[in-house]
């Protein structure tokens, strides 16, 4: 299974850092919804669902976390997203965990759809059904 990166530029002068987050540049679609998760604790791991459509893109702006992502046929373990200028992209269908957040961890997610939690797979026996009648 392949794991997509994206890689922002940072605009960095003497002042600090900069980096903007575009749909349809940068960000492979619309951008719907931004949300963003911190206070996270390390030993509890978060996700454990799959989405039918959404699409995302993960970025630790602070901090750092791990991820798992599952195609059904394929798990990918301990993805590190410990950058400001990387996004993971997590696109639909696919079975995502987050764990070993650092204290600091803030994740900003960006979102191709409003939230719908009828969306969502949260039983992952239903996400191997549902992803076997897709084929
Ligand atoms: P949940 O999807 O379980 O979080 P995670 O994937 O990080 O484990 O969401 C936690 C709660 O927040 C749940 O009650 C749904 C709500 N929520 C929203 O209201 N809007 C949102 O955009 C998201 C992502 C979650």
């Amino acid at each position: 299974m392949e794991v997509k990166f994206i890689e922002f530029d940072i605009k960095g002068d003497e002042r600090g850092k900069l980096i903007a987050l575009e749909q349809f540049k940068n960000i492979p679609f619309e951008i719907k919804r931004v949300y963003y998760i911190y206070n996270l604790k390390n030993n509890i791991p978060r996700g454990f669902h799959a989405h039918k459509n959404l699409q995302q893109v993960a970025i630790c702006i602070r901090g750092g976390c791990k991820f798992l992502l599952d195609n059904g046929k394929e798990k990918v373990k301990d993805i590190i997203l410990d950058s400001p200028n990387k996004g993971l992209f997590i696109d639909k269908m696919i079975w995502h965990e987050m764990y070993d957040f650092s204290e600091d961890c803030v994740l900003i997610v960006l979102a191709s759809d409003y939230y719908d939690e009828s969306d969502y797979i949260r039983d992952y026996e239903e996400f191997l059904k549902f992803q076997k009648g897709e084929e």
